[in-house]
């Protein structure tokens, strides 16, 4: 049985329906479109290459329908997880946003929508946004993701918003990462990797929870049960509380294998406060 959700002041409580061809939990399987999309590990999504423009023309329309449905994902999983942490927004100021492994920056426009104005498809200039990824082709790909129209000049040119930044550089060392944010808000760690390196995931969850407000969060993925578990091992050494621990009920199943789903696994955490505050 699900458990009861405390919706939390100021944010969003509204679930987005999937678009009907992927619709559905992932204990509905795999939807058929997706036969065509080739998901990789990273959950970056690309369509078959075929000779004909129309077909090219319909994995391009597919992809970006496979593209929405990931944010939609995303979106109604911090609809449910976050309420149900009992997070609250600050309510005199922005709503600073770090994402550690930004990788290309899917995660963006659903992290500003739900803290922003909490609104589905309506970015805000009520959050800031900061993205930060050790790989340079990952993040070229988030800022070409992210940029917007700019109507202002007579020819449209497109540009990251003033709200958001992409900074390439090592997570293990935040502090030598100039202009990453000193405190955030929510630290979103989508799809850690602690299968590939204990020792640098261990220490960027540690930086993490240096630089989470004590009133802020840490939202972290898994796409594995094992890789959320090793995660959860490695977290129970730091000073912190588990909010929630949940497998996500609107996770995407991969063309990989049944054990591996995009968002698989949900943990939301906290800083234990310092009962010496300075
Ligand atoms: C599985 S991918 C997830 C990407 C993205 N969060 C998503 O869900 O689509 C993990 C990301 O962590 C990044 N990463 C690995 N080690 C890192 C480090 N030491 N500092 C910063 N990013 C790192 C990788 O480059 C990769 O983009």
């Amino acid at each position: 049985m699900d458990k009861e959700i405390t919706i939390s002041e100021g944010l969003p409580d509204r679930i987005v329906p999937l678009r009907d061809e992927y619709g559905g939990t992932e204990e509905m399987g795999r939807f058929p479109i997706l036969d065509k999309i080739q998901t990789d590990t990273e959950g970056a999504v690309s369509g078959t290459t075929r000779a004909k423009g129309d077909e090219i023309l319909g994995d391009i329309v597919e992809m970006a329908r496979a593209e929405g449905n990931d944010k939609v994902r995303l979106w109604n999983m911090l609809v449910t997880y976050v309420n149900q942490s009992g997070y609250r927004k600050p309510k005199e100021r922005k709503t600073e946003i770090l994402s550690i492994g930004c990788g290309d920056g899917k995660d963006a426009r659903a992290l500003d929508e739900f803290f922003g104005e909490g609104n589905f498809g309506s970015p805000s200039d009520n959050i800031n946004y900061t993205g930060v990824d050790v790989d340079v082709n990952a993040i070229e790909k988030a800022i070409e993701r992210n940029k917007r129209p700019d109507f202002s000049a007579q020819v449209t040119k497109y540009k990251l918003p003033e709200n958001y930044q992409f900074i390439c550089g090592d997570a293990t060392d935040l502090a030598g990462l100039k202009g990453v944010p000193l405190k955030a808000d929510v630290v979103m760690i989508r799809h850690q990797q602690i299968y590939n390196n204990e020792e640098v995931w261990r220490k960027i969850f540690q930086n993490a929870l240096e630089r989470v407000n004590e009133d802020g969060i840490i939202i972290i993925t898994s796409f594995s049960d094992v890789e959320h578990e090793m995660m959860i091992k490695a977290i129970n050494t730091l000073n912190c509380e588990l909010l929630v621990n949940e497998r996500n009920k609107f996770a995407m199943v991969t063309n990989m294998s049944p054990k591996v789903s995009i968002d698989r696994n949900v943990l939301i955490l906290k800083k234990i406060k310092s009962s010496n505050p300075v």
